[in-house]
């Protein structure tokens, strides 16, 4: 540099583990290019942290990309909080046979998410606005599956996703080690809200290590005025 001054290299995403290809497959330079956007341009506009270059396979897009063992084909999906595109993104690149809206409130982060979509050239949405806000409501409801990971504890997550349910369909809630309690703390509740009892499932043991920890919370029953898109499909 002209005056001295240094400037730190941009970080390097960590190769892929051999996984990547069986979960990508031929969508694995997709994969790549996601996983460098999120440790550039992601890091420098605060999506990530700093600390999250070194592991961003593992625990970013592999431990969301596992998640789609749960997610019946074809399925609408709507990833609640998506912040960077997570799960959402990973799901997209892993299955596309899901129909897929990522749900964010936040302006910048949203700005973000539509210029990666644009980039990778995915057929999915982005939609500005809270989970629970009734325009999302109106334009969302009905999804096979809503996905959320580090978004709100589960009983707060089942009263945004239970509306935007089909009745059978499920709230995937990513959680870690503290899924079992959340389930003990929170079942009641969820069932107050049309949920069934909460289960916690593992998944992708052979893809990552230790495996992904979900609850799942099927939509049993209607609660509240049905929208006259529900009245429609009774
Ligand atoms: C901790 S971040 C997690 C982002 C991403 N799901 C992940 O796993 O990296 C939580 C995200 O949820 C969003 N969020 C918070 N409340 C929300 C709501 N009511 N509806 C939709 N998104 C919400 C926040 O804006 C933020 O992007």
């Amino acid at each position: 540099m002209p005056d001295g001054t240094a400037v730190a290299p941009a970080p390097e995403p960590a190769v892929p583990p051999d996984s990547a290809a069986v979960v990508f497959g031929d969508r694995l330079p997709l994969a790549r290019r996601y996983a460098e956007l999120l440790v550039t341009s992601g890091l420098e506009r605060g999506l990530i942290g700093p600390r999250e270059a070194p592991r961003i396979w593992e625990r970013h897009l592999l431990s969301c990309a596992v998640v789609e063992e749960l997610v019946p084909h074809a399925a609408r999906l709507v990833d609640m909080g998506s912040g960077a595109g997570l799960p959402g993104i990973p799901l997209a690149l892993a299955r596309p046979d899901l129909r897929i809206v990522l749900v964010e409130p936040l302006a910048r982060r949203v700005a973000w998410l539509t210029e990666v979509v644009e980039e990778l050239a995915l057929d999915i949405a982005v939609e500005r606005g809270r989970a629970e806000d009734s325009t999302v409501r109106r334009r969302w409801e009905g999804a096979d599956v809503v996905t959320a990971r580090a978004v709100a504890p589960l009983a707060r997550l089942a009263g945004w996703a239970l509306p935007l349910l089909r009745r059978g369909g499920e709230l995937l809630a990513v959680k870690g080690a503290s899924a079992e309690e959340e389930v003990a703390r929170d079942a009641a509740a969820v069932r107050k809200l049309g949920g069934g009892d909460p289960r916690v499932v593992r998944c992708g043991a052979a893809i990552v290590d230790p495996p992904g920890t979900v609850v799942i919370v099927e939509r049993t029953r209607q609660t509240g005025r049905p929208t006259r898109r529900q009245k429609g499909s009774a």
